[in-house]
């Protein structure tokens, strides 16, 4: 069976010149980059060069640049290590209740500490309203955590106008750009954020490596200890291969971002289109904001079709889409991103994430469009 791909904002493919590349590395360096000898000069050359790339290619200095595992472990680091390091100001927090679980789990964990943690609510298409931040943000508010752009509905968020915000008031800014890199042009400079996470896996690099972008001024508690590694900032020897990979990876998601995002406004289009066509458009509802939103992340609910069974279905067809976020997809949970949106229960249990990237053709949308009609066909007889 020919399987079709489209969970692209779950994982991606590594890119054949990140391959080569972490190919290279990984046959050709294994020196400790602690080290001092010749072998450990090479590897530590390795990781400063790949610094300088990823970090050009998000509008960052290299030293401001902390590889981690991860975007999971950049946004644990961002918000745990902003609490302790603002102890002495205060300990409330705001944080999206769209936030994906990295985010939300920590802050949770946070909570039980005794931090104070108020949930940013969005609207309909599930965004996040500067004004009600503005009103919540006090004196012992330390850190405010809003997402670059949601992982489940693709919604944008109004980053610069929170960071500009944060910055008068003298508040740390986290945004999780992990859906975001890739398609949309990230500059951490230009944006203003304080904090900035990152992860590889999700613009055609490798699992298991990603980084947090820190400001110059912001002087954060390391989450592991141990070695001096990333000065001091994150303990363990450096994933050679992996931090190659992600540089690679880095300046592929920059230099090709318009024709990426074209490719997939295109794909976006034709289904859509190609919905109506064939189930009409009262058969179906786009999820999240038409006017902020990724190019690559199409989140539709058909109504007359639950997720589970649209999901199984499509599996059976060999197309690989989402109920949501990859990280609870198995879990019949309904999707707290779905339910923060304030969405009718019938849309709530019928929404399929269709995400874009690498490898996705019209040829495949046409075969997808034709078997939801088929789905959706069955499934009501
Ligand atoms: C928005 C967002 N943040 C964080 C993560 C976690 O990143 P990682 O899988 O690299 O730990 C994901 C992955 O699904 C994500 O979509």
């Amino acid at each position: 069976m020919n399987r079709i791909y489209m969970d692209h904002a779950a994982s991606t493919p590594v890119h054949p010149l990140v391959a080569e590349e972490m190919l290279g590395v990984m046959t050709g360096a294994y020196g400790n980059a602690s080290s001092v000898h010749a072998f450990g000069r090479e590897a530590k050359r390795i990781v400063a060069a790949a610094r300088e790339r990823a970090a050009a290619a998000i509008g960052a200095r290299p030293g401001e640049l902390v590889f981690t595992s991860g975007g999971t472990e950049s946004d644990n680091a961002a918000l745990l290590g902003a609490a302790a390091a603002r102890i002495d100001r205060g300990r409330h927090l705001l944080v999206s209740r769209i936030e994906h679980h990295a985010v939300l789990h920590t802050a949770e964990r946070l909570e039980e500490q005794g931090f104070e943690v108020e949930y940013i609510p969005v609207d309909e298409g599930g965004r996040v309203d500067v004004g009600w931040i503005r009103e919540h943000t006090r004196p012992d508010t330390t850190l405010i955590s809003v997402m670059y752009a949601n992982n489940e509905v693709g919604t944008i968020q109004p980053v610069e106008e929170i960071a500009a915000f944060a910055r008068e008031r003298g508040v740390w800014f986290h945004t999780d750009a992990v859906q975001a890199l890739g398609s949309l042009r990230v500059d951490c400079a230009a944006m203003g954020a304080d904090l900035v996470s990152f992860s590889a896996h999700k613009i055609n690099g490798p699992q298991g490596i990603g980084a947090l972008y820190i400001a110059p001024q912001i002087k954060l508690p390391p989450l592991l200890l141990g070695g001096n590694q990333e000065r001091g900032r994150r303990a363990g020897t450096e994933n050679l291969a992996g931090i190659a990979g992600f540089a690679r990876a880095a300046e592929l998601a920059a230099s090709g971002l318009e024709e990426r995002r074209e490719h997939a406004l295109r794909l976006r289009a034709q289904l859509l289109d190609g919905l109506r066509a064939g189930i009409g458009g009262d058969q179906f509802v786009v999820n999240g904001d038409p006017d902020h939103t990724l190019a690559h992340i199409v989140n539709i609910s058909f109504p007359s079709v639950g997720t589970e069974t649209m999901l199984m279905n499509l599996d059976m067809e060999g197309i690989a889409a989402a109920s949501g976020s990859a990280c609870t997809s198995g879990s019949l949970e309904t999707s707290h991103v779905l339910r923060a949106m304030n969405l009718s229960e019938n849309v709530l249990n019928s929404a399929i994430r269709f995400s874009f990237g690498l490898g996705n053709t019209s040829e495949e949308i046409e075969f997808v469009v034709k078997k939801v009609e088929t789905i959706i066909r069955r499934v009501r007889r």
